[in-house]
């Protein structure tokens, strides 16, 4: 179940005037961590040394993140289609929410990070639900940075599962067909509370959305990198964030 964040829509950007390198930072930054078993086998290890490795950089661009005044960062930690790997390896990457939290909490909880997630939660196992709630709870009056975990995420079943709502809703009348609109569709997203993505970024050389925030994407700048998730680093965030800060978004305007 997802979490009112009343704020986040609305939130003012914070006085950036006094430091230029700041001006025109995405608000939401969202990212596909990709490359964790490439990183691993050019090292000759097992894949899940990868995604070891990925969970600690994970930390690093969360402190990047901050220290650049980014409002929202999305992580696409686990999709949809990640159940069809071997049973190890979904199970050691079912295990990274807990570790992660067990070793970054304090520090989470000291830098007012809020913890959210997307995704169909209630489906994953009962001791990554119980680690998420306990540090969602914990940091639900934080008023930082909101990292946002995309855990057994993909956005085809988020998009059916917001038109089955829509439909339930226009039969039970709390809805009336003449008031959906793009609006009133995203509040039936997981996304509902949070402005779309500014900025994409995905590691690895691999270009494409991995059924990846579909919707909320119409509008974001995409940003890659041939770097595997493993060796990405607040240098190469800040490099995104440079790239991303001399575009000029049209939305389809002139
Ligand atoms: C894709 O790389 C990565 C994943 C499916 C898992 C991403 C998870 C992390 C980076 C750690 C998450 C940390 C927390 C705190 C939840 P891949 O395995 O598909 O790499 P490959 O394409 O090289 O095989």
């Amino acid at each position: 179940m997802s979490m009112k964040l009343p704020f986040l829509k609305n939130k003012q950007q914070k006085d950036l005037s006094e430091e230029n390198d700041l001006d025109n930072i995405p608000n939401h930054v969202a990212i596909i961590m990709d490359g964790n078993g490439r990183w691993a086998k050019k090292r000759g290890l097992p894949r899940i040394a990868g995604h070891k490795e990925g969970m600690n950089v994970v930390k690093e661009i969360v402190k990047a993140a901050r220290n650049s005044n980014v409002q929202i960062l999305t992580l696409y930690a686990f999709s949809t289609e990640n159940w069809k790997r071997p049973k190890s390896e979904v199970d050691f990457l079912m295990k990274l929410p807990k570790e992660f939290l067990h070793i970054y909490l304090p520090e989470l909880m000291e830098n007012k990070v809020r913890i959210n997630t997307i995704g169909d939660f209630d489906a994953l196992p009962d001791h990554t639900k119980e680690a998420i709630h306990y540090a969602k709870e914990k940091t639900k009056n934080n008023d930082g940075l909101l990292l946002n975990f995309a855990l057994n995420y993909g956005s085809r079943f988020e998009i059916m599962r917001a038109i089955k709502q829509v439909m339930t809703d226009i039969d039970g009348s709390k809805l009336s067909i003449d008031n959906l609109d793009e609006n009133t569709f995203s509040e039936y997203l997981y996304t509902k509370d949070l402005t779309d993505p500014d900025l994409l970024i995905r590691t690895s050389g691999e270009q494409r959305l991995s059924n990846f925030l579909l919707w909320q994407v119409a509008y974001s700048e995409f940003w890659f990198t041939d770097v595997l998730w493993p060796d990405f680093s607040e240098e190469i965030f800040k490099n995104a964030l440079h790239d991303y800060q001399q575009r000029k978004r049209r939305y389809g305007g002139i």
